[in-house]
């Protein structure tokens, strides 16, 4: 079965047209693993591509006076299919577990298929038995009257990302380490597809890719083309 490798593009690239060169040197590249990709919303609505498009988050009401936010409703009428909630960087911000719910909630009533993220808050001096508590309790916030089985969960480590180098923090294997956490998600909350995110890039994908981790949320490695390609080009 193919992984999922989706790009988080965060507030990347600077201009639009980098954007258009960048997804054309992808979408030239013959995958063999499934891609999502999430460009920030002014770019989304403009891009032409036959690549799948996901959104870095979305607001859970359809519309009315809320000024800066983006709804669901309005973002699949430019064929995005997935959403990115809950991400570190998005709850160093201030969401909260509530508005996460709320979030994923709106997603699937729109039919769009929410990439949960969870892991902020973790250190990288935690015992797993710590971890599994902690994603435990916002993965319990975060799904908390929704089907399950229609959610990709990202573990995203929050000391893990944009480091450059997943293994560098950790003094275990952070592949293996990835893995256990990746099947605790999936078997104690059954949702859809576990994916790790967290620094990952051409170097080290093929060792993620490998174990039980159903994908990848990649990052700045997901800015360069000919290192993107190489992701997802990966043969397991
Ligand atoms: P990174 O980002 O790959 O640059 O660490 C991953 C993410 O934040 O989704």
């Amino acid at each position: 079965m193919k992984k999922l490798i989706i790009a988080n593009w965060k507030m990347n690239p600077k201009s639009f047209k980098e954007a258009e060169k960048l997804v054309l040197a992808i979408s030239k590249t013959k995958a063999t693993q499934h891609v999502v990709i999430c460009p920030p919303f002014v770019y989304l609505s403009l891009l032409k591509t036959k690549l799948e498009l996901g959104a870095q988050d979305m607001f859970w009401q359809n519309n009315g006076a809320f000024t800066g936010q983006v709804s669901a409703e309005m973002l699949k009428q430019f064929k995005v299919k997935y959403a990115i909630i809950g991400h570190s960087e998005r709850r160093a911000l201030g969401e909260t577990d509530n508005e996460v719910n709320l979030k994923v909630k709106a997603a699937l009533a729109n039919k769009i298929t929410p990439v949960l993220c969870v892991g902020y808050g973790l250190s990288h001096d935690m015992a797993d038995e710590e971890v599994m508590q902690h994603l435990q309790n916002q993965l319990e916030a975060a799904l908390y009257a929704v089907d399950p089985k229609k959610v990709i969960v990202a573990y995203e480590p929050v000391w893990a990302i944009s480091t450059g180098d997943p293994y560098k923090t950790k003094n275990i294997e952070n592949p293996d380490h990835a893995e256990r956490i990746c099947m605790f998600v999936r078997i104690k909350f059954k949702v859809a597809k576990v994916l790790y995110g967290g620094s990952s890039n051409a170097l080290n994908a093929q060792s993620f890719l490998e174990r039980q981790i159903d994908g990848l949320l990649v990052g700045g490695a997901s800015l360069k083309a000919e290192e993107f390609n190489q992701i997802i080009t990966i043969k397991i």
